[in-house]
């Protein structure tokens, strides 16, 4: 089988962030989020894998992602001709790939705890044309969002409704057969401009046989800051115990407590305290400060008598303030220091770029 998986779009909501970088590139425990897509697709089995990306971002993609050889896989790359038209079109736009083929879609920026063989294995078991993936959530109005006769069986799949006819939202695991492609060219794009996922998959409900199983671990679509880093916790805390090991120069009076990973080149002063789960990159200074849970570094990052938790912290950021950071996205060669290391010595200086959210 083969695997598609959707990695272009806008990502509005992570701007300033998604400005110089695509999405699917953002750091989660120091690989990109979708490095995660690629891992569970690859334990399950499939090593054919084509990456939708925005036209343009082919070598962007393929710089922070590889060719597949570290998962013993193949990617491809492909740009979605005219943009992101909505998610139906990014699998419409693959068809000269998957023509004739039963396949994988997974939406990039979805992130979920535990595997995806048994989905696998049902589709191909039961030799179903559709299978979907739905979760119980809080908020289904934010998803597509199943519909349920009285006897509970799937009658269609309606997207984003203002009264949601269920408590699942579709996650962004798709399963489909050949026949996706005519489908796809029955439907024509909603009030919102875009192909929708709904229309094929409520024809496949009606004129196939369709599938749907619910996922009982942690599911997350990834669209806003507070969800990143409820995903960068989510995975470091799933994180086996040897990805954890320190490799950089840590003084021995240091005090590093719980599950810490500290790259090569990295330097740790003897008067910080780093408590984890924490993931430092390589060729970091950390002086004086302390990591708190759930703190993902990357690589050539200074800090300096500071403390920070809960936050992702870019490569080559600097930050020296005596202010606690928290909570936050530090993007790349971003710089945060302390009002009073500069003149005046009251009020703050800033350099914020269009759509940045600053909290004083
Ligand atoms: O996350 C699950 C939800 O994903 C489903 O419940 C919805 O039914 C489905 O429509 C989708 O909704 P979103 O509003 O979250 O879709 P979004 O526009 O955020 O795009 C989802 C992923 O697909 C994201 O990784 C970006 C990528 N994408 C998106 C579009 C519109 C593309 O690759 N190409 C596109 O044209």
């Amino acid at each position: 089988m083969k695997a598609l998986i959707a990695a272009g779009g806008h990502a509005t909501r992570l701007r300033p962030i998604t400005w110089t970088r695509n999405k699917h590139l953002i750091p989660l425990a120091n690989h990109p989020m979708l490095w995660y897509v690629i891992k569970k697709i690859t334990d399950a089995g499939i090593k054919e894998i084509i990456i939708n990306v925005n036209p343009g971002e082919i070598q962007m993609m393929r710089d922070g992602l590889g060719d597949g050889s570290e998962f013993g896989a193949h990617i491809h790359y492909l740009e979605q001709r005219g943009g992101a038209m909505g998610i139906a079109h990014a699998v419409a736009n693959a068809e000269e790939y998957l023509r004739g083929e039963r396949f994988l879609f997974f939406l990039g920026d979805n992130i979920i705890l535990g595997g995806i063989n048994h989905l696998v294995e049902r589709f191909e078991n039961e030799q179903l044309d559709c299978l979907i993936a739905l979760s119980r959530v809080k908020d289904p109005h934010r998803f597509g969002v199943p519909v349920f006769d009285d006897a509970g069986k799937l009658v269609r799949m309606v997207e984003k409704p203002k009264e949601p006819p269920s408590p699942f939202a579709v996650t962004g695991i798709y399963f489909f057969d050949h026949t996706y492609f005519d489908v796809f060219k029955t439907t024509k794009p909603s009030a919102r401009g875009e192909y929708e996922i709904a229309d094929v998959i409520s024809w496949y409900i009606a004129n196939g046989k369709t599938g749907h199983e619910e996922i009982t671990g942690w599911w997350k679509d990834t669209g806003t800051p507070d969800a990143l880093l409820e995903g960068n916790a989510l995975i470091m805390d799933d994180l086996p115990r040897e990805h954890f090991s320190i490799e950089g120069d840590v003084h021995v009076d240091t005090q590093v407590q719980g599950q810490v990973s500290i790259g090569k080149g990295t330097r740790v002063s003897e008067d910080t305290l780093i408590r984890g789960p924490v993931v430092i990159g390589e060729n970091c200074e950390i002086t004086s400060s302390y990591i708190g849970p759930y703190t993902a570094i990357g690589n050539n990052v200074k800090v300096h008598e500071t403390e920070v938790e809960h936050s992702i912290i870019f490569d080559g950021a600097t930050i020296d303030t005596t202010r606690r950071i928290v909570n936050s996205l530090i993007g790349t060669n971003a710089t945060l220091v302390d009002y009073k290391r500069t003149h005046p010595k009251t009020g703050h200086r800033l350099v914020v770029g269009d759509n940045s959210f600053v909290e004083l």
